[in-house]
């Protein structure tokens, strides 16, 4: 076994050793068993140890450094740049994640663009994102839950996510399921618990007829599935180019534009029992046009069309527990849901990814790699 030096485990170059070591030796030394798995799952690591191999070489970022996104003024997606930040520090109970995956959702838009201002003012410099995935790097006071190497996924409620790296409190994390990959892991939250959240809002039993609008979005794809898994038929709107996901993921689709509710209740001459709203205020008074009642109508946008008409409002926010989220994790990587990736984007490319996102037409998510 190579000498451990002066700063034992925690020396790169003896690090970089073992990890040789480990590439030469036989697999069965479990001590080498250890340094595969940390190599494979610490992209931290890996830069210290290629840093200690190549010492001369200059490294882009150093271990004390981490990138996030930045906005210091409301705007367009210029105002959007990746700052070179402070490596985030566990407060007691917290974890710090190396972030592998982050989605991103239209909310970040509207609140970067200040059309949120009333409900979610921004302080600025600004940082944004809630979805997350990655690998723990660091753990604060009184964590004995989560160690470093353990893969994760969850949220943060401090606008962080879109980062290489950020503290979390560990009651907004749980073990991602080894069957996730980083992508659908990093894109569950919102959308997961958002889902969760619209279709038990609506009092969903087995054989409920029940349209959805927006139904291949990031949210609405979500729903769709979910209604599935409780044996609800599913009326999916959306453009004909969604017609073949729709299908396959267990609804009907339906088109929308002039003439959709005619559409509907050609789909469903016997009624439609709910009505799930991932768009907006027109669908809401469709819904109510359609004779379903207000309480089996849930929108997850069209907040004061709901109250004018009696019918609910449910977010993310009442489903954002590690319960709700370890169920829907266990429904993704049990593959009763698929979480689709539409595009996976680097974070200094995400403006790119929000241009793409605020064109409205994403099937599924996505996805900034940091
Ligand atoms: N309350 C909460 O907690 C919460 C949480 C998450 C999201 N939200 C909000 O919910 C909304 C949906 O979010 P998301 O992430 O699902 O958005 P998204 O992924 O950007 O939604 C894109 C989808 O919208 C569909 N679409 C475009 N034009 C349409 C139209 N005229 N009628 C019906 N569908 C249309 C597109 O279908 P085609 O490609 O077929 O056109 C596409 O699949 C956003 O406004 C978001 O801010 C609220």
């Amino acid at each position: 076994m190579r000498d451990v030096g002066p700063f034992g485990a925690r020396n790169p170059r003896y690090v970089a050793g073992l990890i040789l070591d480990a590439i030469e030796t036989d697999a069965a030394d479990v001590h080498a068993e250890r340094v595969r798995e940390m190599a494979a799952s610490a992209p931290l690591l890996l830069r210290r140890v290629r840093s200690a191999l190549n010492p001369q070489k200059e490294i882009t970022m150093s271990d004390n450094r981490a990138r996030a996104v930045r906005f210091d003024r409301y705007g367009g997606r210029d105002v959007l740049y990746v700052a070179e930040i402070p490596m985030p520090v566990p407060k007691a109970g917290e974890v710090v994640v190396a972030v592998r995956a982050a989605g991103i959702n239209p909310g970040e838009a509207s609140i970067r663009a200040g059309t949120l201002h009333e409900q979610f003012p921004a302080t600025f410099p600004s940082g944004e994102g809630s979805d997350l995935a990655g690998v723990i790097t660091a753990v604060g006071e009184g964590v004995d839950e989560f160690a470093v190497g353990d893969e994760v996924l969850g949220f943060s409620w401090q606008r962080s996510s879109h980062a290489t790296h950020v503290a979390v409190p560990t009651t907004q994390l749980i073990r991602k399921p080894p069957q996730l990959s980083w992508e659908a892991a990093g894109a569950l939250y919102v959308v997961g618990c958002t889902a969760y959240a619209a279709v038990r809002a609506v009092n969903v039993t087995r054989g409920d007829t029940v349209a959805v609008s927006a139904a291949a979005g990031g949210v609405g794809s979500v729903v769709v599935q979910l209604l599935a898994v409780r044996g609800a038929h599913v009326l999916g709107i959306a453009s004909p180019t969604n017609d073949a996901w729709l299908t396959a993921h267990g609804a009907t689709p339906v088109h929308y534009g002039d003439g959709l509710a005619d559409r509907l209740k050609a789909a469903a001459p016997r009624g439609i029992d709910a009505f799930i709203d991932c768009f907006g205020p027109d669908y809401v008074q469709l819904a109510v046009d359609l004779g379903i009642s207000p309480q089996r109508i849930e929108t997850i946008i069209a907040f004061q069309k709901a109250q004018e008409v009696g019918a609910k409002s449910e977010g993310s926010t009442s489903a954002s527990t590690r319960d709700v989220l370890t169920e829907m994790a266990n429904l993704v990587a049990s593959g009763a849901i698929e979480i689709p990736i539409a595009a996976t984007y680097p974070l200094d490319r995400v403006a790119d990814a929000f241009e793409q996102l605020e064109r409205r037409h994403t099937r599924g998510k996505i996805v900034l790699i940091p």
